[in-house]
């Protein structure tokens, strides 16, 4: 399984990155402007720069379906390891499948993305999508369980060979990130915020207080040990 960061935030990105565990990263034009992003081709190229080979998602900014395509052909140019991000349907409720399958066929990367359920996930696989984002924190929202939408599309793709993968998005506590990784998420973006909350345990610190107080008393005792050794050799 891939760890993605939700983020644009490039202090964050070089600590995660640096700790061997960021595969790619996700952003959408919120997450750009709360992470200071105030140019959105100059803050992508430096975020793309900052993941080498890993892929950067960037979000259209439109509802209309023309211009999607044209942002996309642009973003695209920006960096090689950039992925567009197509929502499933604009706000008007308008399939964006087209946008995602023409993309497909230019070889233009795409992450389908906010969707809350398993028709919208295969139907986005098979308009040829890298990526499906299956938004987690949303799909509670509505009262469903994201576990079993994210473990009836992983079954999906399996059992009809769909090279599509499931990133689990909109990750609201460190709870949604276990339910993803065990119902079967190929990827989880996770907001950065919650990723020391992973890595740290109250008693895990107190496990390493123990042994760190044990290996002093255990230094000095051997250091003495050697000391006596030495004067009865010497004698
Ligand atoms: C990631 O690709 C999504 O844009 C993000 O996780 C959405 O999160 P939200 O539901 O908290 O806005």
């Amino acid at each position: 399984m891939q760890i993605f960061i939700d983020s644009a935030d490039v202090k964050q990105i070089e600590v995660w990155l640096a700790q061997g565990v960021v595969d790619g990263a996700t952003t959408n034009p919120s997450i750009m402007f709360k992470d200071g992003v105030t140019d959105l081709e100059e803050g992508a190229r430096k975020l793309a720069t900052l993941l080498g080979d890993r892929p950067l998602s960037v979000e259209v900014t439109t509802n209309d379906r023309e211009t999607m395509l044209k942002q996309a052909r642009e973003f695209a140019t920006w960096a090689r390891n950039i992925v567009v991000k197509i929502p499933i349907v604009n706000e008007h409720g308008e399939s964006c499948l087209g946008v995602i399958h023409r993309l497909t066929q230019e070889g233009i990367g795409v992450n389908a993305t906010a969707i809350l359920s398993f028709n919208q996930a295969i139907l986005a696989a098979k308009a040829g999508a890298t990526y499906v984002s299956i938004f987690a924190g949303r799909v509670s929202d509505e009262g469903s369980d994201p576990s079993v939408v994210i473990r009836n599309v992983r079954t999906w793709l399996k059992e009809w060979d769909s090279a599509a993968h499931i990133i689990v998005g909109s990750i609201r506590t460190v709870m949604d990130i276990q339910n993803a990784a065990l119902a079967g998420a190929h990827i989880i973006t996770i907001p950065p915020q919650f990723l020391p909350k992973m890595v740290d345990h109250r008693y895990t610190r107190e496990t390493v207080r123990q042994f760190v107080q044990d290996a002093e008393r255990t230094l000095e005792q051997m250091s003495k040990a050697k000391s006596q050794a030495a004067s009865t050799s010497t004698r």
